[in-house]
């Protein structure tokens, strides 16, 4: 679980760096996302890619299946992996949350019509509040996974130290809060940023 956790985490970091080429305009988010299609080692990365969420999801329901199974009478099998925080006590919504998020995001952005091209797809569907709210409500629930999840990943892998302990756990919280990135993307076009830069003279690039 920790393992296909830390993987997941690598992919959403790559990914919004992905996404961030949105801000440097049609032509360079384009091009990276064709030049992805084109390639042929992308369809094994996804199939990769599908087969670790799996591994995670099954993996994930089985440690709390275990923990339910190995509770003592009378106890609640809630306090595992340390000390309680927001994040940890609702990692099992935030999954779901983020389930249910990953499905929307591949029925509005995978399996679509992409002729408009991806640019035009992406920003224009980031001109609906209701899109958005659901873009944010997703990016804040994976925050909250990964501010629990990088950490306990990295100390069930081993890499405990008293030294280094509160490095990794600064680097996971790190991680977790560029997730708000996804949101930030989202709100910009949303609130017509890239229209009123346009209007001001900047050379950017605007889908209405
Ligand atoms: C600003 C927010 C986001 C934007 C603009 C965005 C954009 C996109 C686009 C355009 C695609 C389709 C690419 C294709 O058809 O090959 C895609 C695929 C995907 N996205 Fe996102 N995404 C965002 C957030 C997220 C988040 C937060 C996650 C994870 C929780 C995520 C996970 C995925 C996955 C798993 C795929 C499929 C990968 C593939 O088939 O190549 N995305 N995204």
């Amino acid at each position: 679980m920790a393992a296909s956790g830390l993987l997941l985490g690598g992919f959403v970091l790559v990914h919004l760096a992905e996404n961030l080429l949105l801000f440097k305009g049609e032509a360079a988010y384009n091009g990276w996302v064709d030049m992805l299609l084109a390639n042929p080692v992308t369809p094994f990365l996804e199939v990769g890619l599908l087969l670790i969420f799996i591994a995670h999801i099954v993996t994930g329901a089985w440690v709390r299946v275990e923990d339910f199974l190995n509770a003592p009478a009378g106890y609640e099998a809630r306090n595992w992996q340390g000390g309680r925080t927001v994040g940890s006590a609702t990692m099992l919504y935030t999954a779901a949350a983020i389930l249910a998020y990953l499905v929307y995001h591949m029925l509005t952005f995978r399996f679509t019509d992409h002729s408009m091209g991806f640019y035009q797809m992406v920003t224009y569907a980031f001109r609906d509040p209701v899109f958005v709210a659901i873009y944010v409500a997703g990016a804040a629930a994976l925050a909250l996974h990964l501010s629990h999840g990088m950490q306990s990943a990295f100390q069930t892998l081993g890499l405990n130290h008293p030294k280094y302990t509160p490095y990794i756990k600064l680097l996971g919280l790190l991680v977790a809060v560029s997730m708000t990135g996804f949101a930030l993307i989202s709100v910009y076009y949303l609130l017509g940023i890239d229209i009123r830069a346009a209007q001001a003279g900047y050379n950017v690039i605007v889908i209405k």
